[in-house]
């Protein structure tokens, strides 16, 4: 076991119940979601890189060249990274088609994020866009293959706060309001460097104005 797994437990992630057939007699849920497993080709190495990075993820067992099974916690493993060789790589077109729009990652705070943009940022990775949702704070990347990864951090401390925004207010003025919440994560970052607080980063309506005033 390494390091990664031995000292970060998983939420959910109690041993696993011996129940009889009659012990369960409604519909369950999963305890969470389990991994993420994407079938890649030339870019192999460079999805390793990518994921291990952007989640701080190590290698739980990997068979070189070919398999590589990472995790960011206690779960033996959180990705699945396949090489096909004889698979192509998704169409260049710019022309969305339907299917799995992202898989998204929920940090623990905005310092932890644009920890995360800086280190990205150094390896070569930028988001292909920010946006700050009223429900989260959000930064997009394609990885190498042009998957959509997003990590982001919840704009309330708790989650009951973030679930009454969602039922009572990120829509109130529609759904193509959205993008008004967009900024420029560099700034984000020499603000919250300056001293402007988090809570201060999170909040859409101060977002939007800093935006607006062309500091954000
Ligand atoms: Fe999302």
């Amino acid at each position: 076991m390494n390091a990664i797994t031995k000292n970060r437990p998983i939420k959910g992630g109690e041993p696993i119940r011996h129940d009889k057939a009659s012990d369960v007699t409604q519909l369950p849920s999963p305890r969470y979601i389990g991994h993420l497993s994407f079938l890649t080709n030339d870019n192999f190495e460079a999805m390793k890189v990518f994921y291990r990075n952007l989640v701080n993820a190590e290698m739980v067992n990997e068979v070189p060249g070919l398999l590589y099974f990472p995790s960011f916690d206690g779960e033996h493993h959180r990705f699945a990274i396949i090489k096909v060789p004889s698979l192509k790589p998704k169409s260049a077109s710019t022309e969305r088609t339907v299917g799995l729009n992202h898989v998204a990652f929920s940090f623990a705070s905005l310092a932890d994020v644009l920890f995360v943009y800086k280190h990205m940022k150094a390896l070569g990775h930028v988001p292909t866009y920010c946006c700050n949702h009223g429900t989260t704070t959000s930064f997009y990347y394609q990885d190498p293959d042009a998957n959509e990864a997003e990590i982001f951090v919840d704009n309330f401390d708790h989650s009951p706060e973030v679930v009454n925004y969602k039922l009572t207010t990120q829509f109130l003025s529609g759904f193509g309001e959205m993008s008004e919440g967009n900024f420029d994560p560099g700034k984000m970052v020499a603000l919250f460097e300056a001293g402007m607080s988090d809570t201060m980063l999170r909040d859409r309506v101060e977002v939007r104005r800093l935006v607006k005033e062309g500091k954000l």
